[in-house]
C-alpha cells in the first residue's frame, strides 16, 4: 500500500457537465486551488458518476464535456504541474474498488442518502447506478489514501458514508484505508439559485431555468442580468442572519469572493438598498470571472494540450490506485499475499 510520506493528501472530484457554476467555484474549486500547494493534490473529472444522471447521454458527448471541464478547472487556477488532474474512467481501479465496497455496503445506508432520495424522486425508475453513486465516490477517495476532501456542503453525507465504509473495511480486514475528513469552507459552501434561493444552485436546473446559475464562462452582460434579476424581497435588511434567503445568498457570494469579514460586508451595504447590493455583487463576480473566461476560451479548443494534461495526470496517480487495490485484493483473499 502506498503511504504518503510528505504532505497530507487532498482528493476531490467533479462531474463533467461542461459549464461549471459559481456554486462549484465557491464550494469546491476555490478550496482545491488554495490548497494545491499545501497538500499533495489529486483531482478527478468523474465521468462514470455522470453516467448516473439521465440527461448525461444527450447532445454533447461526455468526452467533450470532460475537456470543457478540464479547461475550466485550469482556467480557474488549478495548476496541472502541481496537482494531478485525471479522468476517472481512465483508471479502472475506481470501478473495481467500488464493486468490492458494494459487497460491504448495506443497501439501507444508500437509501438514506438525501441526494439519492432527491434525485430518485425526479425520475420514473431510479437506476442501480444512482443508488450506488456514493460507493463509487468512496472508492475514488479511498484509493488515494486521502486525508481531506474539499467539497461543498451537499457532499458532507457522502463523505460520512466514505468514513463508515473505510472504518468497516479496516475493522474487518485490518487497517488499509486512511479515514478521510471533509474540508468545507465556513462561508460559500452552499450557494443558492438566484431565481429561487430555496434550492441549491445546480447544473441540472441551469438548463431549465434562465437566471438560476452564474456559469463560470458566462459573459459579463449575462452575469449582470442574472444578478440584477435575482430574487430578493421588498424590504432593506442587509444583516446576514436577519436577511431573507435571496439577500443572504447575495451577501454570501460577496463575502466569499471578497474574503472580507462578515461585519465589514454588513456595514458596507447597510441602508444602501438592494439595487446597490446587486450591482456591487455583479461587479465583483464579473471581476473574478472575466479572467477565467478569457483563459477558458484560449484553452478549450486546444484538445491536444488538454488530453496531454489528463493523460499525464492519470499516469501520475495510477500507481497509487493500483497499489491500494492490490492490497485490498490480498486482504480480502482474491489475490495471493506477497511472498517474503
Ligand atoms: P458537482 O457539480 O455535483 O459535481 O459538484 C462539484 C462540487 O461543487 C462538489 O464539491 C459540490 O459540493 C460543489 N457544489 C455544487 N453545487 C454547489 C453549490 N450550489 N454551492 C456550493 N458548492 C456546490
Ligand atoms: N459526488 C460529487 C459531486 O457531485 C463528485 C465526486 C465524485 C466527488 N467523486 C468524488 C467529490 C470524490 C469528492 C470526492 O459533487
Amino acid at each position: 500500500m502506498e503511504q504518503h510520506c510528505h504532505k497530507p493528501r487532498i482528493f476531490s472530484g467533479i462531474q463533467p457537465t461542461g459549464n461549471l457554476h459559481l456554486g462549484n467555484y465557491l464550494g469546491a474549486l476555490t478550496q482545491w486551488i488554495e490548497n494545491q500547494y499545501r497538500y499533495d493534490s489529486i483531482f478527478s473529472i468523474v465521468d462514470l458518476h455522470a453516467l448516473a444522471s439521465q440527461d448525461s447521454h444527450l447532445a454533447v458527448p461526455i468526452v467533450e464535456k470532460v475537456r470543457q471541464t478540464a479547461a475550466l478547472l485550469i482556467a480557474s487556477g488549478l495548476d496541472p504541474e502541481r496537482s494531478a488532474l485525471f479522468v476517472q474512467s481512465h483508471i479502472s481501479a475506481h470501478a473495481e474498488l467500488a464493486w468490492i465496497l458494494n459487497c460491504l455496503t448495506p443497501v439501507g445506508w444508500l437509501e438514506r442518502m438525501t441526494q439519492y432520495k432527491a434525485k430518485a424522486a425526479q425520475v420514473e425508475a431510479a437506476t442501480a447506478g444512482l443508488l450506488d453513486y456514493p460507493v463509487l465516490q468512496a472508492a475514488d477517495i479511498l484509493l488515494y489514501q486521502t486525508d481531506r476532501v474539499p467539497v461543498g456542503e451537499d457532499q458532507k453525507q457522502h463523505i460520512e458514508l466514505t468514513v463508515d465504509l473505510a472504518q468497516r473495511f479496516n475493522r474487518l480486514f485490518g487497517a488499509i484505508f486512511v479515514v478521510p475528513k471533509p474540508l468545507i469552507r465556513p462561508s460559500g459552501a452552499r450557494i443558492m439559485g438566484l431565481d429561487d434561493p430555496s434550492v441549491k444552485m445546480s447544473k441540472s436546473l441551469a438548463e431549465k431555468r434562465k437566471g438560476h446559475v452564474i456559469g463560470l464562462a458566462d459573459p459579463p452582460d449575462v452575469i449582470r442580468g442574472s444578478i440584477l434579476q435575482a430574487v430578493t424581497d421588498s424590504g432593506s435588511e442587509t444583516r446576514f442572519e436577519q436577511a431573507s434567503p435571496g439577500v443572504k445568498n447575495l451577501l454570501t457570494i460577496f463575502e466569499a469572493l471578497s474574503g472580507n469579514p462578515r461585519p465589514a460586508v454588513e456595514s458596507r451595504f447597510e441602508g444602501k438598498g438592494y439595487r446597490y447590493l446587486k450591482n456591487e455583487v455583479a461587479n465583483l463576480v464579473i471581476a473574478v470571472l472575466t479572467p477565467i473566461r478569457v483563459r477558458y476560451l484560449q484553452l478549450v479548443n486546444d484538445t491536444a494540450y488538454l488530453d496531454r494534461v489528463l493523460g499525464y495526470g492519470a499516469d501520475k496517480v495510477r500507481p497509487v490506485a493500483v497499489s491500494t487495490l492490490e492490497e485490498v485484493k490480498r486482504r480480502i483473499g482474491i489475490e495471493a499475499p506477497c511472498s517474503g
